[in-house]
């Protein structure tokens, strides 16, 4: 029932939120019609939260951690300047047809370089200070690219970290081992005083954490 009423308040959402435009829509569906998990995919109010967010925040570099088809990607580049640069990174190099298709036909390609690879291995290369980072890959990392990412976001810039009430396992008596991790890494930002934070129950959860 619950389940049920969530449904019908989250199609309500939908249809009261200003709708995708054709690229986000196509790229919805194929996403849905060609990929085994498409509910990694963020979705239309996430991914207008996400576009909002940036266009609030203006932010001149961007980074992604996790691709995917790249429907986050499409979001967050909407308020990236014009002069900025989105970088995501995907570990599965299978996903880039898809996700290459829809930047080309965006429109903004030339402001997003995606790399394929370890996103372990690949952040700590980065020569960057982000304004906003979207922290979206293996939940059960997000202690260790905390550590990495924060030193590359600039003071008062913000991470958005998603996923974690992990379906509301997060407070199961008896969690599951991403759980346990999700919730370590809850009470490691929160206890951090070098940031400030506040969680959005909003879908799976965002940590919405911002560099003092
Ligand atoms: C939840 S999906 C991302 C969804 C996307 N951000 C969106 O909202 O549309 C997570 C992605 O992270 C990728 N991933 C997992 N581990 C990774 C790693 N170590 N480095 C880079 N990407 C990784 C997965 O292959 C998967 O495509």
């Amino acid at each position: 029932m619950l389940q049920d009423n969530y449904t019908r308040l989250y199609d309500y959402c939908v249809e009261h939120s200003t709708p995708m435009d054709e690229i986000l829509y196509e790229l919805d569906r194929e996403t849905h019609l060609k990929t085994l998990a498409p509910r990694m995919s963020s979705g239309p109010i996430q991914g207008r939260i996400l576009s909002l967010i940036s266009n609030l925040l203006r932010p001149k570099y961007i980074l992604e951690i996790g691709t995917f088809t790249g429907f986050a990607t499409l979001n967050l580049v909407r308020g990236l300047q014009p002069d900025g640069e989105l970088i995501t990174v995907e570990v599965n190099a299978e996903l880039q047809h898809i996700s290459h298709k829809y930047f080309t036909k965006s429109g903004y390609s030339d402001r997003i370089n995606q790399l394929i690879g370890n996103a372990k291995e690949i952040v700590p290369e980065l020569d960057y200070k982000f304004d906003l980072i979207f922290l979206d890959a293996g939940k059960k990392d997000y202690p260790i690219y905390y550590e990495l990412i924060l030193p590359k976001l600039r003071k008062g810039g913000i991470i958005l970290a998603d996923n974690i009430l992990w379906s509301g396992k997060i407070l199961d008596e008896n969690m599951d081992k991403t759980s346990v991790i999700l919730d370590e890494f809850n009470k490691q930002v929160v206890e951090d005083s070098r940031v400030e934070n506040v969680i959005l129950p909003l879908r799976d959860g965002i940590n919405v954490i911002r560099k003092l």
